[in-house]
């Protein structure tokens, strides 16, 4: 009854936070069914770690100081119900159990009441950073009961990511709170690769730039303004050269693949009527990437000659590096905004100026604009929109002319740019104070008597048409 601290799941992510750990003082324990994994967990152990690793659940969970905090790192689904039932025999009122996966999050609500009946604790934690992040600093985003809270809290706080200081994780709120806000944090994260990959087709399949100076602009741009996780990584992969010297990207398969999280915050953001259309877009661009042969077939029959738009490369240049900015705080505007509706609809009591505090460092969508976003939020506690900022509304107009050029090009040219201008139609309506939809309630009462409201009555109308 010694151990501070146990994970059940020894996989990459389950032993670099209990290693992290170990680093930070505490004393941890491991629980994986594959003899292997335990043992070879404690090899990997340094001299001053104080980490023990078993495949006996009974000893396991005795291991543990009481409260016992647990925290679970096996795959989302199934085998998380199936660990929770191994463990539950021999927990006591009063344990604390941790989903440290990427899990549905009405899976997590599931299991909350389940738990909570047993007066065990339960809670759903968001987890982001990688192998990497898990290692030596991840950002985290946890959800469940605020009290129990105050055990996990000096750990949680000690292994994260830092920025200026700040531990980049805190309680985030009730019941599924903390899976919901990493889902959406990866509806985010699919948007901005989507972005990047669209400038990335306009610069090399578009404007045929050569290969170094697209590499060199896009690493460039992690120097300025758009300083972030997903820029500095996509110029490292672009400089990355296959053993002839060709550079790796061209050699792989654009068939992208998931595992759900994308298409969960898309399916969700429609159930709760919230417009997230650049993050749709970057779900529907995986899936349209899966019909290859249907692609390889249509792009003999469909043709279109693109070769009289053209442009000056360092002008077009500029127009991307504007465009991706323009996009890129659209995309985490619209999940802001999905935050914002959720945490009402399911009373999550969601802060977003503690969701983006939290997310400047140690996620994969960490970047220089989750500061400015965090103080959007201090200065208006109740901003609906972050395009409602005046600070943000004033980025966004002056990169406006820079962004249309960019979609202009691309047009002209018929390169595939959805994420680009979702964000430009989502910008272009939400700054629409009058749309035309008047027209589709006319239609409605029309053809199906569904009724309309007037500008200049109060009152619910009908018309006989013809
Ligand atoms: C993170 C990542 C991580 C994982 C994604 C990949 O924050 O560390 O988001 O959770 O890499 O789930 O998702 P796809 O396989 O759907 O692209």
């Amino acid at each position: 009854e010694s151990y501070d601290f146990g994970i059940v799941g020894l996989g990459v992510m389950g032993r670099n936070l209990l290693l992290n750990m170990a680093d930070h003082k505490f004393a941890v324990a491991g629980l994986d069914l594959d003899t292997e994994k335990a043992a070879s967990l404690e090899a990997e152990a340094g001299p001053k770690h104080q980490i023990k690793a078993t495949t006996d659940a009974a000893t396991f969970v005795a291991s543990i100081r009481k409260p016992r905090a647990i925290m679970l790192l096996v795959p989302a689904g199934k085998p998380v119900d199936s660990a929770i039932e191994s463990l539950l025999p021999h927990l006591e009122e009063g344990d604390i159990l941790v989903d440290g996966g990427n899990s549905y999050f009405p899976d997590t609500e599931r299991r909350y009441t389940w738990l909570s009946e047993k007066n065990i604790h339960f809670f759903g934690m968001g987890i982001s950073g990688g192998e990497k992040g898990a290692r030596f600093g991840p950002s985290m985003m946890p959800g469940g009961d605020e009290v129990a809270y105050e055990r996990l809290r000096p750990i949680f706080e000690a292994i994260s990511a830092k920025v200026n200081g700040d531990p980049c994780v805190a309680y985030l709120g009730s019941g599924s709170a903390g899976n919901y806000v990493k889902m959406v944090h990866n509806g985010i994260e699919y948007g901005i690769m989507q972005l990047l990959a669209e400038v990335y087709d306009l610069m090399k399949r578009g404007a045929g730039i050569a290969d170094d100076k697209i590499q060199q602009t896009i690493a460039s741009w992690n120097d300025t303004e758009l300083q972030s996780f997903l820029v500095e990584i996509t110029g490292e992969i672009l400089k990355k050269q296959d053993e002839d010297g060709t550079p790796l990207i061209h050699r792989i398969s654009d068939w992208a693949k998931s595992k759900g999280t994308g298409k969960w915050t898309s399916q969700n953001a429609m159930d709760l009527q919230v417009p997230v259309p650049v993050i749709d877009a970057a779900v529907n661009m995986r899936d349209i990437s899966k019909y290859k042969p249907e692609r390889i077939e249509a792009a003999k029959q469909l043709t279109w000659d693109g070769s009289s738009t053209n442009t000056d490369e360092d002008e077009l240049l500029t127009q991307l590096k504007d465009a991706f900015h323009f996009a890129m705080l659209i995309t985490y505007a619209q999940g802001l905004a999905q935050l914002t509706v959720a945490s009402q609809t399911y009373q999550y009591g969601l802060d977003l100026e503690t969701v983006t505090k939290i997310w400047r460092g140690g996620c994969i969508i960490r970047a220089a604009a989750l500061e400015d976003f965090r103080q959007a939020y201090q200065r208006n506690k109740q901003l609906p929109n972050i395009l409602l900022d005046e600070q943000i509304g004033n980025t966004l107009n002056q990169l406006q002319s820079n962004f249309r050029s960019a979609i202009t090009y691309a047009v002209g040219k018929g390169i595939p740019v959805a994420g680009l201008m979702n964000a430009l139609v989502y910008f272009d309506a939400y700054r629409s104070a009058e749309l035309p939809t008047n027209l589709i309630q006319a239609q409605r009462d029309f053809f199906g008597a569904h009724t309309y409201e007037r500008i200049d009555r109060d009152g619910v109308f009908h018309t006989q048409w013809n």
